[in-house]
Protein backbone atom coordinates (compact mmCIF):
# COMPACT_ATOMS: atom_id res chain seq x y z
CA UNK A 1 0.00 0.00 0.00
CA UNK A 2 3.07 2.25 0.56
CA UNK A 3 3.93 2.19 -3.36
CA UNK A 4 2.83 5.74 -4.32
CA UNK A 5 5.19 7.07 -1.65
CA UNK A 6 7.81 4.82 -2.13
CA UNK A 7 7.57 5.76 -6.12
CA UNK A 8 7.54 9.72 -5.08
CA UNK A 9 10.48 9.06 -2.71
CA UNK A 10 12.34 7.40 -5.01
CA UNK A 11 11.55 10.08 -7.84
CA UNK A 12 12.63 12.69 -5.87
CA UNK A 13 15.82 11.26 -5.10
CA UNK A 14 17.07 10.76 -8.73
CA UNK A 15 15.82 14.65 -9.04
CA UNK A 16 18.37 15.35 -6.56
CA UNK A 17 21.53 13.24 -8.00
CA UNK A 18 20.67 15.12 -11.24
CA UNK A 19 20.95 18.60 -9.81
CA UNK A 20 24.17 19.97 -9.59
CA UNK A 21 25.52 21.15 -6.40
CA UNK A 22 26.95 24.40 -7.86
CA UNK A 23 25.32 26.82 -9.91
CA UNK A 24 25.71 25.30 -13.48
CA UNK A 25 22.11 24.18 -13.69
CA UNK A 26 21.70 27.37 -16.61
CA UNK A 27 23.86 26.53 -19.58
CA UNK A 28 26.06 29.41 -21.05
CA UNK A 29 23.38 29.82 -23.71
CA UNK A 30 20.95 30.02 -21.37
CA UNK A 31 22.60 32.57 -19.30
CA UNK A 32 23.88 34.41 -22.18
CA UNK A 33 20.58 35.19 -23.37
CA UNK A 34 19.57 36.66 -19.82
CA UNK A 35 22.49 38.76 -18.70
CA UNK A 36 24.24 39.44 -22.15
CA UNK A 37 22.39 40.11 -25.19
CA UNK A 38 21.13 43.51 -24.28
CA UNK A 39 25.03 44.41 -25.59
CA UNK A 40 26.03 41.61 -27.89
CA UNK A 41 24.50 39.83 -30.54
CA UNK A 42 25.62 36.09 -31.17
CA UNK A 43 24.06 35.33 -34.86
CA UNK A 44 26.55 36.29 -37.58
CA UNK A 45 27.15 37.26 -40.03
CA UNK A 46 27.75 40.82 -38.95
CA UNK A 47 24.55 42.78 -38.84
CA UNK A 48 26.08 46.62 -38.74
CA UNK A 49 25.09 48.69 -42.46
CA UNK A 50 26.38 51.42 -41.76
CA UNK A 51 27.59 54.04 -38.31
CA UNK A 52 24.26 54.41 -37.29
CA UNK A 53 24.09 50.72 -36.68
CA UNK A 54 27.46 50.68 -35.29
CA UNK A 55 26.70 53.14 -32.85
CA UNK A 56 23.74 51.51 -31.45
CA UNK A 57 25.63 48.87 -30.36
CA UNK A 58 26.17 48.80 -26.55
CA UNK A 59 29.57 46.24 -26.76
CA UNK A 60 31.29 44.52 -29.58
CA UNK A 61 29.68 41.22 -31.40
CA UNK A 62 30.81 38.06 -30.27
CA UNK A 63 29.42 35.87 -33.32
CA UNK A 64 32.73 34.53 -34.08
CA UNK A 65 34.20 34.89 -30.22
CA UNK A 66 35.37 30.83 -30.49
CA UNK A 67 37.48 31.62 -33.20
CA UNK A 68 38.52 34.91 -31.61
CA UNK A 69 39.50 34.33 -27.78
CA UNK A 70 42.01 31.98 -26.27
CA UNK A 71 39.82 30.06 -23.86
CA UNK A 72 41.52 29.89 -20.71
CA UNK A 73 41.80 33.88 -21.39
CA UNK A 74 37.92 34.14 -21.96
CA UNK A 75 36.84 31.83 -18.26
CA UNK A 76 39.59 34.26 -16.78
CA UNK A 77 38.17 37.70 -17.78
CA UNK A 78 34.70 37.20 -17.58
CA UNK A 79 35.21 37.28 -13.71
CA UNK A 80 37.63 40.00 -13.55
CA UNK A 81 37.20 42.11 -16.59
CA UNK A 82 39.64 44.29 -17.14
CA UNK A 83 39.42 47.21 -20.00
CA UNK A 84 40.71 46.00 -23.12
CA UNK A 85 39.39 48.93 -24.94
CA UNK A 86 41.45 52.04 -23.55
CA UNK A 87 38.29 54.77 -24.36
CA UNK A 88 34.55 53.41 -23.48
CA UNK A 89 33.23 51.22 -26.21
CA UNK A 90 32.20 53.70 -29.47
CA UNK A 91 33.55 56.61 -27.84
CA UNK A 92 36.40 58.67 -29.03
CA UNK A 93 37.43 60.46 -25.85
CA UNK A 94 35.54 59.20 -22.99
CA UNK A 95 38.24 56.86 -21.11
CA UNK A 96 36.74 53.09 -20.48
CA UNK A 97 35.43 53.09 -16.82
CA UNK A 98 35.82 49.55 -16.47
CA UNK A 99 32.20 48.57 -15.49
CA UNK A 100 31.60 45.48 -17.89
CA UNK A 101 29.19 43.08 -15.58
CA UNK A 102 31.17 40.40 -14.02
CA UNK A 103 30.60 36.74 -13.95
CA UNK A 104 30.43 33.95 -11.17
CA UNK A 105 33.25 31.31 -11.60
CA UNK A 106 30.41 28.36 -12.94
CA UNK A 107 28.49 31.15 -14.83
CA UNK A 108 32.01 32.46 -16.32
CA UNK A 109 33.10 28.54 -17.29
CA UNK A 110 29.45 27.91 -18.96
CA UNK A 111 29.64 31.53 -20.41
CA UNK A 112 33.00 29.93 -22.19
CA UNK A 113 31.78 26.51 -23.22
CA UNK A 114 28.90 28.47 -24.97
CA UNK A 115 31.11 31.54 -26.85
CA UNK A 116 33.45 29.00 -27.61
CA UNK A 117 30.99 27.01 -30.28
CA UNK A 118 30.49 30.25 -31.85
CA UNK A 119 33.30 30.00 -34.84
CA UNK A 120 33.81 32.10 -38.34
CA UNK A 121 34.41 30.02 -41.38
CA UNK A 122 37.18 32.66 -43.19
CA UNK A 123 39.50 31.32 -40.07
CA UNK A 124 42.62 28.73 -40.96
CA UNK A 125 43.57 26.83 -38.15
CA UNK A 126 47.51 26.70 -37.53
CA UNK A 127 48.15 29.37 -40.58
CA UNK A 128 49.92 31.76 -38.50
CA UNK A 129 52.91 30.97 -35.89
CA UNK A 130 53.67 33.61 -33.25
CA UNK A 131 56.96 34.66 -32.48
CA UNK A 132 59.43 37.89 -32.69
CA UNK A 133 58.93 38.05 -36.50
CA UNK A 134 61.29 40.63 -37.45
CA UNK A 135 59.57 41.28 -41.01
CA UNK A 136 56.21 41.64 -39.07
CA UNK A 137 58.00 44.13 -36.45
CA UNK A 138 58.76 46.42 -39.05
CA UNK A 139 55.09 45.91 -40.88
CA UNK A 140 53.58 46.97 -37.25
CA UNK A 141 55.86 49.75 -36.17
CA UNK A 142 57.25 51.31 -39.47
CA UNK A 143 55.43 50.75 -42.74
CA UNK A 144 51.72 50.80 -41.26
CA UNK A 145 50.35 52.93 -39.25
CA UNK A 146 49.77 50.32 -36.30
CA UNK A 147 50.84 51.80 -33.28
CA UNK A 148 48.72 55.05 -33.79
CA UNK A 149 45.52 53.78 -32.64
CA UNK A 150 46.77 50.61 -30.69
CA UNK A 151 48.38 50.04 -27.44
CA UNK A 152 51.49 47.14 -27.75
CA UNK A 153 53.51 46.87 -25.47
CA UNK A 154 54.04 46.40 -21.88
CA UNK A 155 54.67 49.93 -20.69
CA UNK A 156 51.60 50.76 -22.26
CA UNK A 157 53.09 52.57 -25.43
CA UNK A 158 50.80 53.21 -28.66
CA UNK A 159 47.36 55.25 -29.59
CA UNK A 160 43.97 54.69 -27.75
CA UNK A 161 41.06 54.27 -30.60
CA UNK A 162 41.90 50.49 -31.26
CA UNK A 163 41.88 47.92 -28.60
CA UNK A 164 44.89 47.60 -26.83
CA UNK A 165 47.33 44.78 -27.90
CA UNK A 166 48.97 44.48 -25.00
CA UNK A 167 48.78 40.93 -24.03
CA UNK A 168 47.34 39.91 -27.47
CA UNK A 169 49.61 36.34 -26.98
CA UNK A 170 47.13 35.38 -24.13
CA UNK A 171 43.57 36.97 -25.48
CA UNK A 172 43.46 36.08 -29.08
CA UNK A 173 43.76 32.76 -31.59
CA UNK A 174 46.53 33.66 -33.96
CA UNK A 175 45.17 32.74 -37.06
CA UNK A 176 41.69 34.77 -36.35
CA UNK A 177 44.52 37.87 -36.12
CA UNK A 178 45.53 36.68 -39.42
CA UNK A 179 41.73 36.19 -40.60
CA UNK A 180 40.76 39.46 -39.36
CA UNK A 181 43.23 41.52 -40.87
CA UNK A 182 42.79 39.56 -44.20
CA UNK A 183 39.09 40.37 -44.22
CA UNK A 184 38.65 43.13 -41.80
CA UNK A 185 35.04 44.24 -43.33
CA UNK A 186 33.61 40.19 -43.04
CA UNK A 187 34.24 41.17 -38.63
CA UNK A 188 33.91 44.65 -38.59
CA UNK A 189 32.10 45.85 -41.56
CA UNK A 190 32.22 50.09 -40.22
CA UNK A 191 34.68 49.73 -37.75
CA UNK A 192 37.50 52.65 -38.24
CA UNK A 193 40.54 50.15 -39.48
CA UNK A 194 41.93 50.52 -42.40
CA UNK A 195 41.52 47.85 -44.60
CA UNK A 196 45.18 46.44 -45.14
CA UNK A 197 43.73 43.12 -46.95
CA UNK A 198 44.04 45.63 -49.47
CA UNK A 199 47.44 46.91 -48.63
CA UNK A 200 49.79 43.99 -47.76
CA UNK A 201 50.47 41.07 -49.58
CA UNK A 202 49.81 37.74 -47.82
CA UNK A 203 53.28 37.05 -46.72
CA UNK A 204 52.95 40.58 -44.63
CA UNK A 205 49.68 39.93 -43.18
CA UNK A 206 51.30 36.49 -42.04
CA UNK A 207 54.19 38.20 -40.24
CA UNK A 208 52.42 41.10 -39.29
CA UNK A 209 49.63 39.11 -37.53
CA UNK A 210 52.56 36.50 -35.80
CA UNK A 211 54.38 39.53 -34.57
CA UNK A 212 50.98 41.01 -32.30
CA UNK A 213 50.50 37.39 -31.75
CA UNK A 214 53.47 37.08 -29.80
CA UNK A 215 52.49 40.65 -27.21
CA UNK A 216 52.73 40.23 -23.80
C1 LIG B 1 25.92 46.92 -20.55
C2 LIG B 1 26.43 46.27 -21.74
C3 LIG B 1 27.12 44.94 -21.58
C4 LIG B 1 26.64 43.78 -21.00
C5 LIG B 1 25.32 43.57 -20.28
C6 LIG B 1 27.65 42.77 -21.25
N1 LIG B 1 28.69 43.29 -21.96
FE1 LIG B 1 30.31 42.29 -22.63
N2 LIG B 1 31.12 44.01 -23.33
C7 LIG B 1 30.51 45.26 -23.29
C8 LIG B 1 31.46 46.27 -23.73
C9 LIG B 1 31.19 47.77 -23.82
C10 LIG B 1 32.67 45.57 -24.03
C11 LIG B 1 34.01 46.17 -24.43
C12 LIG B 1 34.86 46.21 -23.16
C13 LIG B 1 36.30 46.62 -23.33
O1 LIG B 1 36.76 46.82 -24.46
O2 LIG B 1 37.01 46.71 -22.31
C14 LIG B 1 32.41 44.17 -23.81
C15 LIG B 1 33.31 43.15 -24.07
C16 LIG B 1 33.04 41.80 -23.95
C17 LIG B 1 33.91 40.76 -24.42
C18 LIG B 1 35.21 40.98 -25.19
C19 LIG B 1 34.82 41.25 -26.64
C20 LIG B 1 35.86 41.92 -27.51
O3 LIG B 1 35.72 41.85 -28.74
O4 LIG B 1 36.78 42.54 -26.98
C21 LIG B 1 33.30 39.58 -24.11
C22 LIG B 1 33.81 38.18 -24.40
C23 LIG B 1 32.06 39.89 -23.42
N3 LIG B 1 31.93 41.26 -23.36
C24 LIG B 1 31.17 38.96 -22.93
C25 LIG B 1 30.02 39.30 -22.21
C26 LIG B 1 29.16 38.33 -21.55
C27 LIG B 1 29.37 36.83 -21.60
C28 LIG B 1 28.16 39.02 -20.95
C29 LIG B 1 27.02 38.50 -20.10
C30 LIG B 1 27.43 37.82 -18.89
C31 LIG B 1 28.39 40.44 -21.24
N4 LIG B 1 29.51 40.55 -21.98
C32 LIG B 1 27.54 41.46 -20.81
C33 LIG B 1 29.22 45.51 -22.87
C34 LIG B 1 28.41 44.61 -22.19
C1 LIG C 1 42.95 54.20 -37.61
C2 LIG C 1 43.17 53.36 -36.46
C3 LIG C 1 43.70 51.95 -36.66
C4 LIG C 1 44.82 51.53 -37.33
C5 LIG C 1 45.79 52.37 -38.12
C6 LIG C 1 44.93 50.11 -37.08
N1 LIG C 1 43.89 49.69 -36.31
FE1 LIG C 1 43.60 47.79 -35.65
N2 LIG C 1 41.78 48.33 -34.89
C7 LIG C 1 41.26 49.61 -34.92
C8 LIG C 1 39.88 49.56 -34.45
C9 LIG C 1 38.96 50.77 -34.33
C10 LIG C 1 39.61 48.20 -34.17
C11 LIG C 1 38.29 47.56 -33.74
C12 LIG C 1 37.67 48.16 -32.55
C13 LIG C 1 36.53 47.43 -31.91
O1 LIG C 1 36.23 46.28 -32.21
O2 LIG C 1 35.93 48.04 -31.03
C14 LIG C 1 40.84 47.46 -34.42
C15 LIG C 1 41.01 46.11 -34.17
C16 LIG C 1 42.20 45.42 -34.32
C17 LIG C 1 42.44 44.06 -33.90
C18 LIG C 1 41.44 43.20 -33.13
C19 LIG C 1 41.65 43.45 -31.67
C20 LIG C 1 40.49 43.07 -30.80
O3 LIG C 1 40.74 42.81 -29.63
O4 LIG C 1 39.35 43.06 -31.29
C21 LIG C 1 43.73 43.73 -34.29
C22 LIG C 1 44.43 42.40 -34.08
C23 LIG C 1 44.28 44.89 -34.95
N3 LIG C 1 43.32 45.90 -34.95
C24 LIG C 1 45.53 44.94 -35.51
C25 LIG C 1 46.01 46.02 -36.25
C26 LIG C 1 47.23 45.99 -37.02
C27 LIG C 1 48.18 44.80 -37.10
C28 LIG C 1 47.36 47.21 -37.63
C29 LIG C 1 48.42 47.66 -38.61
C30 LIG C 1 48.67 46.78 -39.75
C31 LIG C 1 46.19 48.00 -37.21
N4 LIG C 1 45.41 47.25 -36.39
C32 LIG C 1 45.95 49.32 -37.56
C33 LIG C 1 41.92 50.75 -35.31
C34 LIG C 1 43.10 50.76 -36.04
Amino acid sequence: MDFPRVMAASVAASAMALTPTVSQSAGGDEIFKKSCTSCHYVDGPAKEKSIADQLAKKGPELWYAGSKFQKVWLVAWLQDPKPIRPLAYNSISEKNKGDHPKASAADAQALTDYLMTLTSTVVTAGAVKPGANVRGRATFTKKMPCTGCHIYGKEGQGGQSGPSLAGASKRLNPDWILAYLANTKTFKPVRDMPDFGQVLNAKDLQDVAAYVASFE
